[in-house]
């Protein structure tokens, strides 16, 4: 990846004006935390191939040098922890817009934090924020996106997809980049204003899955009910057992009936 290039192409003022760009390193996330506490917001790290790149729930998140796009970007609202699952709205609205801008798909997001094209995964979001005394210091938030991959290992296969494959061209990841950094840069004010209502109704507008039966599972349990609706903190409602249950993005994952 050409730093000039990529900055060339980039149309935002804050968002990706500091970029660190690597064509190696385990994870863009871990290398984002290592940064001054002094860097500014919007500051992004960007690599080529991750070596060890980090999913949700202790997972490896695969990528391909030069078909994925893996970079995580530091923000600092003022949010309580109690919104944090705005957070991920957030960041897979911004990801959605950018990937209907770039390439015609309508993707879908699903909660709390993938967004799909034709129904398979082709981004990952995983934001790991640090309070202090219940103060946000900042939040990293990685997004690994899947671009050029032609095809997918084993199992994978079943459940994940790229923009190629979805739509049937290459694309150039620097563009792709610069697209997704332009729409976080536009919502942003959003999250820092503390209206999450509007993150909230964006988000909805690409989420057919409202409505729908879904099932929740827990290390411990699972749940399986009707997606009611997302509360303004980022919650997902579910109508489960003749009463309302309400779920904070963490250690879970949820299957959507077809
Ligand atoms: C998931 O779906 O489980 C989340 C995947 C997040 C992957 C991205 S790639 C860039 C950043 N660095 C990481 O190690 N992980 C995130």
């Amino acid at each position: 990846m050409d730093e000039t290039e990529i900055r060339s192409k980039l149309r935002t003022k804050l968002f990706g004006r500091e970029l660190h760009i690597y064509e190696h390193i385990g994870s863009t996330n871990d290398a984002a935390k290592k940064l001054p506490p002094t860097v500014p917001e919007g500051t992004v790290v960007l690599a080529e191939e991750q070596t060890s790149g980090r999913g949700r729930l202790g997972r490896v998140w695969h990528s391909v040098k030069g078909e994925s796009l893996t970079f995580s970007v530091v923000i600092k609202p003022d949010i309580r922890q109690s919104h944090l699952g705005i957070i991920s709205l957030y960041a897979s609205l911004a990801v959605a817009e950018g990937i209907k801008d770039s390439t015609g798909l309508q993707p879908e997001c699903k909660w709390p934090n993938d967004v799909l094209v034709g129904g398979k995964k082709c981004c990952g979001i995983l934001s790991e924020a640090t309070f202090v005394r219940g103060r946000c210091e900042g939040i990293i938030v990685g997004i690994g996106l899947n671009v050029n991959q032609g095809d997918f290992p084993g199992e994978l296969s079943r459940t994940a997809t790229s923009l190629r494959q979805a739509a049937g061209a290459r694309y150039d990841v620097g563009d792709i980049l610069s697209v997704l950094l332009h729409h976080m840069e536009k919502n942003y004010p959003a999250v820092q204003d503390g209206r999450y209502e509007e993150i909230r109704t964006g988000w909805l507008r690409y989420a057919p899955m409202i409505g729908k039966t879904v099932t929740i599972s827990t290390p411990g349990a699972s749940c399986r009910g009707i997606a009611r609706r997302i509360e303004e903190n980022g919650e997902l409602v579910l109508w489960h057992g003749g009463k309302e249950e309400r779920f904070s993005s963490g250690d879970l994952t949820l299957r959507i009936e077809a």
